[in-house]
């Protein structure tokens, strides 16, 4: 996404910064699918739970995830965090903000990942909030299994909220007979064990909350924010309000 509005400063200090980054050889793009999976995970990989899984499942789920499918583009909010923040990198910054490119051709993204909400949901979509996708009181995937999970991508059907009708999130936005933003008429061409692998994945990452609540709601529709035209949640160092571009 192309910011116009970058501060002239800022701009400059992130050409300067950026102008004397060297990247190490573990730093440059994998060739195998496994490998640059788990370089790319936000989340480290000595703090996935790997516990039962095959770690080639999770790490070919983690690429499939973080560098395919974006899902964290939408299950994670805000996804970066500005130069200096709470986040994984905080000498690197919010991608976006990068005017020239801050990036190398051949080096890993340099950017500053808002690991603490990594997946956590709560981003709005008009009437419609991402879900939290983490291991939190429905359990990892809230609370799908693994065949749940497929029947879920492959014909967008609503199970969590199916089996969970209580969950406040299901309440939000227009009954509808199916998920109406998440993209799961794409994702549904993957192959079996690819939906496997990013089960996988998801299943391994530590609990996040969102910083977008249920309570806090949807800009214009819902919530605290249902009078607004912006996001309600208290503006903190992980949680900034407005949130970076992304
Ligand atoms: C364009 C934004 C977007 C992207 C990209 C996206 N999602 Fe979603 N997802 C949502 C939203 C919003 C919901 C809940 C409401 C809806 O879609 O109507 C949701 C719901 C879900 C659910 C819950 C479904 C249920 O009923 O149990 C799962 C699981 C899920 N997403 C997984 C993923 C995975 C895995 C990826 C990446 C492969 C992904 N999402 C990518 C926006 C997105």
């Amino acid at each position: 996404m192309y910011t116009p509005f970058l501060p002239l400063t800022l701009a400059l200090s992130v050409m300067i910064a950026s102008s004397g980054v060297a990247f190490a050889d573990d730093d440059t793009i994998s060739s195998t699918l496994v490998e640059q999976g788990y370089k790319i995970s936000p989340i480290p990989r000595d703090q996935l739970n790997l516990t039962g899984k095959s770690t080639t499942a999770v790490g070919l789920g983690s690429y499939l995830v973080n560098a395919v499918g974006d899902c964290s583009g939408c299950h994670s909010f805000p996804q970066f965090l500005e130069k200096g923040g709470a986040g994984n990198n905080p000498s690197a910054g919010d991608p976006f903000e990068g005017i020239p490119s801050t990036q190398s051709v051949s080096g890993q993204l340099v950017a500053n990942f808002n690991v603490s909400h990594y997946m956590g949901g709560g981003q709005c979509f008009g009437p419609f909030m991402a879900r939290n996708l983490t291991p939190d009181q429905y359990g990892p995937v809230e609370g799908l299994t693994q065949d749940e999970f497929i029947t879920v991508i492959r014909t967008g059907a609503d199970v969590h909220c199916d089996k969970f009708a209580n969950d406040p999130i299901c309440a939000l936005g227009p009954p509808t007979p199916l998920l109406q933003v998440m993209p799961w008429s794409t994702y549904h061409g993957m192959t079996d064990a690819h939906l496997r692998a990013m089960y996988a994945y998801l299943s391994a990452i530590p609990a996040a909350t969102a910083c977008n609540t249920v309570a806090n709601g949807c800009p214009g529709y819902s919530g605290d924010a249902a009078t607004s035209a912006n996001y309600a949640y208290p503006n903190t160092s992980d949680c900034p309000n407005p949130a970076p571009p992304q």
